[in-house]
């Protein structure tokens, strides 16, 4: 019966502490690999920010964030001395179909918001080109902070033509097809943005993570511990940016608990294979996790749930997202009735008290599972690096809306990292995570400053 379900899925979802401690230990070595010549699966990729501001960054920058739910475009005015930033911003829709479109349309699309950025703010004047931060939130190989080399899409996206190709070029191109007098000065990942944000303001600051339509993390290595770049001879003691990538975790299943549900999931998107990690974890994903869970009861079990009942519209892939998960979690009433509106008004299903109640317990493993595996990467870096305590600035849909989130990743933490009884309530906690300054916004900016102070000071 239904009971039975629910003990069967506790067992499939559920991360007990022993298997956390094993997966981050995995993790650390797979950090420690990823920065050697060989390297993992974690790409662990150098991003050529190699400082943290000091708070006299100064000027204007136009900062673009693609990448998340929405396409942004800033202006920062960075102050003279550490306080408020400037910032003007407008956000765009990023239309769906863009992310399976050609390259062509990709670029033509943020041109044009650029431009009317611009247009809008910058009417009649003489502009000389405005230096931009673009956020480009996808992994990327960097030789130098203003070009990128897309090593693959992630988060659905599949755009032919731009994998294993500089994306700046045809990003500039599109820009000049326009004459929008704007220069792109640093490509920037929205981890290394929110932990350059993130460090101006608090100097306890040492990763930068999001959990949000993806997932990953970026922190600041030494050149001396990467030996990837030891044929480049910079000083050993320098600090290197490193965006993780950490969502291709385990892409060789070694350690993750996968359940059938997961193994759909990366079989059925567009780059079977990658991103195991993030796949389990990241808010694009969660709702179809729980999708592909109540298909299965309805369809494969003995028990069938929602008998009688039309189910058409929950045959629809990516269909429920997070927010849908976040609103069953959150239904204050005993007897579940906003949960039992939103199934009956979103997808056409009248639910039984015993299925709304299998409903709400498959909500909370699906989301436990995801906070308690994050922790895995968080205590994996703090491990690898060896600090004990420090604070961790995290930013995305997930962490910031997602019901219980940053309570279930503290308590994991405690348990990776034998913390005391009284800790893991995520606050005044050894590692703290806390939210993040704007990332994409306020340290592609920051970025850009301390890339141009790179060049004028001839490094
Ligand atoms: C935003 C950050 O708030 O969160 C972005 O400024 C980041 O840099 C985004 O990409 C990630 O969250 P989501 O939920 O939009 O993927
Ligand atoms: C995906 C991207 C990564 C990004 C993350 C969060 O994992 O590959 O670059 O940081 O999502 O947006």
């Amino acid at each position: 019966d239904l009971m039975d379900q629910i003990t069967r899925l506790e067992e499939l979802f559920t991360v007990p502490q022993d298997k956390l401690k094993q997966i981050s230990d995995h993790f650390v070595d797979e950090l420690t690999k990823g920065l050697t010549v060989e390297g993992g699966s974690i790409p662990m990729n150098p991003t050529w920010c190699m400082a943290f501001p000091d708070g006299y960054e100064t000027g204007t920058f136009l900062a673009l964030d693609m990448g998340g739910t929405n396409l942004r475009v800033c202006e920062i005015t960075l102050p003279e001395e550490k306080g408020e930033f400037d910032i003007i911003q407008s956000k765009y829709r990023m239309p769906e179909e863009l992310k399976t479109g050609t390259a062509e349309e990709l670029w033509n699309y943020i041109a044009d918001c650029l431009q009317q950025f611009i247009e809008y703010h910058h009417q009649d004047e003489d502009l000389d080109a405005l230096p931009l931060g673009f956020t480009f939130s996808y992994p990327a190989t960097q030789e130098y902070i203003d070009h990128g080399v897309l090593q693959r899409w992630t988060k659905g996206f599949d755009i032919e033509g731009v994998e294993g190709k500089d994306v700046v070029p045809p990003f500039e191109a599109a820009l000049a097809e326009r004459g929008v007098p704007i220069k792109l000065t640093a490509l920037v990942n929205d981890t290394t943005g929110t932990l350059i944000a993130s460090a101006y303001t608090d100097t306890e600051m040492r990763i930068g993570c999001i959990f949000g339509t993806g997932c990953n993390a970026a922190y600041m290595e030494n050149c001396g511990s990467i030996p990837k770049l030891a044929h480049m001879n910079l000083d050993p003691s320098l600090p290197m940016a490193i965006n993780c990538e950490w969502g291709a975790f385990d892409n060789e299943h070694k350690v993750l608990p996968r359940t059938p549900y997961d193994i759909v999931i990366d079989k059925e998107s567009p780059r079977p294979g990658q991103q195991a990690f993030e796949k389990m974890i990241a808010g694009l994903y969660l709702g179809e996790i729980f999708r592909l869970v109540l298909l299965d009861l309805h369809q494969n079990q003995d028990c069938a749930i929602f008998e009688t009942q039309d189910v058409s519209k929950l045959t629809k892939a990516y269909s429920l997202d997070a927010g849908f998960l976040s609103f069953i979690e959150e239904d204050p009433f005993e007897n579940l009735s906003e949960t039992h509106d939103l199934f009956q008004n979103k997808l056409g299903i009248s639910c039984t008290k015993p299925e709304l109640e299998l409903i709400r317990r498959l909500a909370e493993l699906v989301g436990t599972r995801a906070a308690r595996l994050s922790a895995c990467g968080v205590a994996a870096i703090c491990k690898k690096k060896g600090w004990e305590t420090c604070h961790v600035g995290a930013d995305g849909s997930v962490f910031n809306k997602y019901p219980h989130f940053k309570v279930r990743g503290a308590q994991a933490l405690k348990e990776i990292l034998d913390w005391p009884a009284d800790k893991g309530k995520g606050k005044d906690d050894p590692i703290e995570i806390l939210p993040a300054e704007d990332g994409s916004g306020v340290g592609a900016a920051l970025i850009a400053a301390l890339t141009l102070k790179r060049v004028q000071q001839g490094q």
